[in-house]
This record gives C-alpha cells, structure tokens and sequence, in this order.
C-alpha cells in the first residue's frame, strides 16, 4: 500500500526552509549591549557579591559577557537573547551601587565574545584609559569600534 502519492519527499524543501528560518531567528534575537558607569562603594567584597549575583542570574537568563572593572569605571558587555538582556540592564541600570550608568553600545550579533562566561571578570588592563582619562570623559568619546575592541582583546586573551 503507498501512503504518499505526491512528488517525492515533498517536506525535505520544507524542513531546510524550516531550518533557514530558525537559524535566522537564532541569528536576529542575539544581542550585545555594552554600558559604562562609576562605582558607588566599590570594593573586594562589593565586586564578589555582583559576581556571585551575577554569575547565578546570567547562567539562569542564559547571558553571557565580562564586567571590566576598576575603582573608578565599570565597562560591562551583556550578551544573549534579546529580551533577556534588556530586562538584566533594566535591573542593572537601578542598581545603587553604581551611579551614571551610560549604555554605549547594543546591537544584534551573529555570536558571541565570551560564550563560556556566563560573566567574566576582569580588573582593568594597561590598555584602557587612565583614572585621569577617565575623569576627562575619555569613555564616552571613545569611538565605539575601540570601546568593542577591548572587549575582542580580552576574549582572546587567557584567563
Ligand atoms: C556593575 C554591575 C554589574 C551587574 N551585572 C549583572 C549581571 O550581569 N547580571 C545580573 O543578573 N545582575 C547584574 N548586576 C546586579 C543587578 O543590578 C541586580 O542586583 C541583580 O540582577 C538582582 O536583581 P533583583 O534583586 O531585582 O532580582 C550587576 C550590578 C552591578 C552594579
């Protein structure tokens, strides 16, 4: 008995079609975001419990990313699903233990800089600005392909 008598293998189109899509999807609904602000109370045991807190909630919401930090400036990269990262950098953005807190960058991208993170940590490097610069402003006029490129620099470089 033919349970099929149409041409052959009619959904094979169909589920590539499918698939494109839902690879599409994938693709769109991943996004970066990347903020800066100045550290209110800014100390070992402070940055432990963001981490901690952090570290639970990103695995949780799926988001990935690294927290830049030092006395004077926290540079943050949040990535994941769409809606995910808008409601952490919502949460973020009422936090009391920083103050101007000033979104740099968001955007959808194809993958993500710190797959394995769910928030890398890292005190900042030789290559940012210094604590002068900073208080100059040199974050908020820094172009974004260099704000975007330390974050490249640290995700390749070893923990
Ligand atoms: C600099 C900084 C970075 C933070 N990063 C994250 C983060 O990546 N994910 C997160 O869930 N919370 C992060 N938090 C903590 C949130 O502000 C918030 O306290 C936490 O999500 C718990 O929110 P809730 O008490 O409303 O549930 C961060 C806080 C600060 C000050």
């Amino acid at each position: 008995m033919t349970l099929y008598e149409g041409p052959e293998q009619p959904s094979l189109a169909l589920a590539e079609q499918v698939r494109d899509l839902s690879k599409g999807f994938k693709t769109m609904s991943l996004t970066q975001l990347i903020y800066t602000s100045r550290p209110f109370g800014f100390d070992d045991l402070a940055l432990m419990n963001i981490l901690l807190v952090s570290r639970h909630n990103n695995e949780r919401d799926n988001i990935t990313g690294s927290l830049i930090c030092r006395e004077d400036i926290y540079l943050q990269l949040l990535e994941g699903p769409r809606a995910a990262v808008s409601s952490t950098y919502a949460r973020i953005m009422r936090d009391d233990r920083h103050a101007e807190v000033v979104l740099l960058w968001a955007g959808d991208v194809k993958e993500r800089l710190f797959p394995a993170w769910f928030m890398r940590h890292d005190p900042v490097q030789s290559w940012m600005w210094t604590p002068q610069q900073v208080r100059a402003g040199a974050v908020n006029e820094a172009p974004m392909e260099e704000i975007r490129n330390i974050f490249v620099r640290l995700a390749a470089s070893p923990n």
